[in-house]
């Protein structure tokens, strides 16, 4: 929300005061002194008032994990075990996952607590390149490169997918770059050519790889220096997060 309606609606504060303690440049947001009513602040901001807290700021949580086959990519599930049951740790109500995989998918997932970056990795529009490795049933030929950079049509949604790179890896396996994440989008665009995914592993999301220290359901915090290329990558400002 705006700077001005958090303090607005905080009980000591009229409107009024908020617009002169904005102008006398006596607020802080994340260590900064902000005077634009404009300016976003949310429940991850530190906000100060005179070197006084009248927000301590939630720490932002970001993960990844190892996802491995057999697992589910929600938050509950009645029969299976869920990717949030391999995670340790504390407010679990608070996290969730940044995009889904299948039940037989393994790879890098990412978890936070942060929405807003959340909804920043999943929605279309920031065509985050997410990267897998794949294994089929038949050969994969040079057909595919073409096809797959024109786009497959997805009946379903009428739509046709944007232009995503395959990289021939041996007879019947490949590296495919795609930059959305429609239902079980890799399977349906081998399956424009009948040809059946048996293995299907993600191997990065923008300038996140998976770590190759981590085995199949482990994960552990990001790194300041990933999430900070992470954003840089994805466009996306340092002050939402
Ligand atoms: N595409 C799929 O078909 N399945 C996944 O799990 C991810 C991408």
């Amino acid at each position: 929300m705006r700077v001005d309606r958090f303090l607005s609606n905080l009980p000591q504060f009229s409107r009024q005061h908020v617009r002169l303690l904005l102008i006398e440049k006596r607020i802080q947001v994340d260590g900064q002194v902000i005077s634009d009513p404009h300016h976003e602040v949310r429940a991850f901001s530190r906000i100060e008032l005179d070197g006084k807290i009248l927000q301590a700021g939630k720490p932002a949580r970001y993960f990844m994990l190892h996802k491995p086959p057999g697992c589910v990519s929600a938050t509950q599930d009645p029969e299976h075990p869920t990717v949030l049951d391999l995670l340790d740790e504390p407010d679990m109500d608070e996290l969730h996952i940044a995009g889904r995989l299948d039940f037989n998918t393994s790879g890098l997932m990412l978890i936070t607590n942060d929405g807003h970056w959340s909804r920043h990795v999943t929605q279309p529009q920031t065509k985050m390149p997410k990267v897998y490795y794949v294994e089929t049933e038949q050969e994969i030929t040079a057909a595919y490169v073409s096809k797959f950079k024109e786009g497959v049509y997805f009946a379903y949604e009428d739509l046709t997918t944007l232009p995503a790179e395959l990289e021939l890896l041996g007879p019947c396996s490949a590296r495919l770059s795609i930059v959305e994440g429609r239902y079980h989008q890799v399977k349906r665009m081998f399956g424009f050519f009948n040809n059946k995914v048996i293995r299907l592993h993600r191997e990065s999301i923008g300038s996140l790889m998976l770590d190759t220290q981590l085995a199949p359901g482990e994960y552990r915090a990001l790194l300041d220096l990933e999430i900070n290329l992470f954003q840089a990558t994805a466009g996306h400002k340092a002050t939402c997060l």
